[in-house]
C-alpha cells in the first residue's frame, strides 16, 4: 500500500511538475447525483477537455480499465459539465464505481474514481461521497503511456466502451448505440414504484374494453413478477357484477376517459367485469423511441386470457380514435387450450404474435402482428420474447430465433385509418415516445374474433361481459395457469 500511495505521489510529481512537455490534466473524482428517476455521474468542464467516457458499475469493482455495465462517451459538454445520465434505479447503500476516461489537448486520461456510496436517494437530494474520507490511492491519474500509447491523432480509438450514436432516444436525448437503457429483474419483495405504477381502473380507454378491472397487486416472488387474474368474488351469483356499485376515487389512475373508467353502476344487461387482474406501467418513468425490448416470461394459459406485453403511446399525438397512435405487442396470444376459427384456423396458445396494433376490430386485430406456432402452448414454459422497433419496422424474435417483422409505411397500408400518419414520418404512428405495460386481461371486444368456435359471447353486444361470466362453467376449469409470470424486462438502445 505504502509503496503504492509512494508511487501515486511520483507520478504525480513527474506529472505535475517533472520536466514533461505537456501539462497537466487531473481527472477530478466524478461526482454522483440521484435524479428523480434514475441518476448522473459528472465531472466539471474545464478548456482542453473534448470529450468524456464514464465507465460505471454498481456493486461491482473494476478489476482495470474494463467496460462498465453503464458507459457512454459524452461529446459535449452541457453547462460546463460532463455527464452521463442512467434511469437506472440506484438504492440506498448501492457503491457506484466509475472510470474516466477524458481526452484532453489531443492526450487521453483516464482515473478511477473513489467508489461512492449512495447514502440518499432522496430525488435531486444531495448524494453522499464516502470517498471524501478515503485516501487519495485511487484518485491515480496517469497520462495513458505504456499500455496506450499517446494518441495524437484527431480521432482517437475509444478505451472502453465507445459510443456510437444510438437511433433510440429517451425523451429526446441520445444514448449510446448497444446501451441497456432499462433493466428490471423484480427483486425484493415488491413492485418498485420509481420505475412501475399500478393502472387502477375500468378498461374503457379503446373500444377493446376487456372483461377486466384492474385493480390488484402483483406478486415477486424469488425475482420473477407474477399477475394472476382472479374471478370476480370467485364463484358467488351474479348479484355481485349485477347489482354492487363501484366507485374507485381517487384511486383511479384513468385519465383517458374517467368518467366511465372510474366508477360503474350497473343496469341491465351492463355489469361489473368479471375478472380483476392487474396491469402496471413505466408511464411516469420510463419512456422511449426506437429500441430492442427484451422480456422473459410465461405467459398465461386459460380460456379467454390474454398477456399484456406491451409498448404504449405516451400521448396520444395522432389523435383520440382507438390506437390512432398505435400500440405495440412484444409478445401476444389468446391463451385458450384450444381455439378454432370456424374455417379451422388454430389461434389459441400454440400461436405466438408480435408487432403492432392499429385496429380496434377483433377480425383486424392481427393484420399488422407477425405469427409462429409451435406444438406446445407458450405459457407452458419460459420464452425470451424481443421486439426490435426501428424506423423502418418492427422485428418479432423468440428464444433468439425471429419470427417475422411489420414493416412501416402504416398510412400506405392501413389507408383510411389515419390520415395523421401520411403527414408524418414513414413509421408513424410508431415515431414517438412508448412506455411499457405488463398485465393480464381476459375477453373483451377486440382481440376475439367472432369467427372463434365456442365463443360464447358476441363483439357487439351490449351483454358481451354478462355472456362471458354465464357461460363460466365452460371456461373457468381451464385457467390452471392464469398467471403472467416475468423474470426480467431489458431495454437496449439500437
Ligand atoms: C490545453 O489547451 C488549452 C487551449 O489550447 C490551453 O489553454 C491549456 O493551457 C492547455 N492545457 C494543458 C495542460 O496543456
Ligand atoms: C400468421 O401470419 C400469416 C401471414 O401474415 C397469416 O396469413 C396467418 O393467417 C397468420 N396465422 C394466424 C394463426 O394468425
Amino acid at each position: 500500500m505504502r509503496s503504492c500511495v509512494t508511487l501515486v505521489f511520483f507520478f504525480i510529481w513527474l506529472c505535475c511538475f517533472g520536466n514533461l512537455t505537456v501539462m497537466c490534466y487531473k481527472i477530478p473524482q466524478a461526482k454522483l447525483e440521484i435524479l428523480q428517476n434514475g441518476f448522473r455521474v459528472s465531472i466539471p468542464h474545464e478548456t482542453g477537455i473534448e470529450n468524456v467516457a464514464f465507465n460505471i458499475n454498481r456493486n461491482r469493482p473494476f478489476k482495470g480499465f474494463e467496460p462498465g455495465e453503464f458507459s457512454g462517451r459524452i461529446r459535449t459538454q452541457a453547462a460546463n459539465q460532463w455527464f452521463f445520465e442512467s434511469q437506472r434505479h440506484l438504492q440506498d447503500d448501492d457503491i457506484i464505481y466509475v472510470w474516466t476516461d477524458v481526452q484532453y489537448n489531443k492526450s487521453r486520461y483516464r482515473s478511477m474514481s473513489s467508489p461512492i456510496t449512495v447514502r440518499q436517494t432522496t430525488p435531486g437530494g444531495p448524494s453522499q461521497h464516502s470517498n471524501e474520507v478515503q485516501p487519495a490511492f485511487t484518485t491515480e491519474r496517469s497520462r495513458v503511456t505504456s499500455e496506450e500509447p499517446l494518441i495524437t491523432s484527431k480521432k482517437p480509438p475509444i478505451i472502453g466502451e465507445e459510443c456510437e450514436s444510438s437511433l433510440t432516444t429517451i425523451r429526446n436525448r441520445n444514448i449510446c448505440k448497444g446501451q441497456l437503457i432499462f433493466e428490471e429483474n423484480f427483486d425484493g419483495t415488491e413492485l418498485d414504484s420509481s420505475r412501475w405504477r399500478y393502472e387502477v381502473r375500468l378498461p374503457l380507454d379503446v373500444a377493446d374494453a376487456e372483461f377486466v378491472l384492474y385493480d390488484t397487486n402483483a406478486e415477486l416472488i424469488n425475482g420473477v413478477l407474477k399477475i394472476e387474474p382472479r374471478l370476480w368474488g370467485n364463484d358467488s351469483p351474479d348479484t355481485n357484477i349485477r347489482r354492487g356499485h363501484l366507485n374507485l376515487g381517487t384511486r383511479c389512475t384513468a385519465n383517458q376517459n374517467p368518467q366511465v373508467e372510474c366508477q360503474r353502476q350497473p343496469f341491465g344487461q351492463v355489469v361489473l367485469p368479471p375478472v380483476l387482474s392487474a396491469r402496471i406501467n413505466t408511464k411516469h418513468a420510463f419512456t422511449f423511441k426506437y429500441g430492442r425490448v427484451e422480456v422473459r416470461a410465461k405467459l398465461p394459459q386459460g380460456d379467454w386470457l390474454f398477456p399484456l406485453l406491451l409498448l404504449e403511446p405516451l400521448v396520444n399525438f395522432y389523435g383520440q380514435h382507438p390506437y390512432a397512435s398505435g400500440q405495440m405487442r412484444i409478445a401476444f396470444i389468446r391463451s385458450n387450450l384450444n381455439l378454432r376459427t370456424r374455417e379451422g384456423v388454430e389461434e389459441g396458445g400454440r400461436v405466438l404474435h408480435g408487432g403492432a396494433v392499429l385496429s380496434s376490430e377483433a377480425n383486424t386485430r392481427d393484420t399488422f402482428m407477425a405469427n409462429t406456432s409451435q406444438d406446445q402452448h407458450f405459457g407452458e414454459t419460459f420464452h425470451i420474447y424481443s421486439l426490435t422497433w426501428n424506423d423502418r419496422q418492427l422485428s418479432l424474435d423468440v428464444d433468439g430465433k425471429n419470427y417475422g417483422t411489420v414493416d412501416g409505411g402504416f398510412a400506405q397500408k392501413a389507408n383510411g385509418y389515419n390520415n395523421a400518419w401520411a403527414n408524418s414520418n414513414y413509421m408513424a404512428p410508431f415515431d414517438q415516445e412508448f412506455f411499457l405495460t405488463l398485465g393480464v386481461a381476459a375477453g373483451g371486444h377486440g382481440d376475439f374474433s367472432d369467427d372463434y368456435v365456442s365463443k360464447p359471447w358476441a363483439n357487439t353486444s351490449p351483454k358481451a361481459a354478462l355472456n362471458f361470466w354465464r357461460n363460466r362453467q365452460s371456461w373457468k376449469s381451464t385457467w390452471t395457469s392464469p398467471a403472467l409470470q416475468v423474470d426480467y424486462v431489458r431495454v437496449y438502445a439500437i
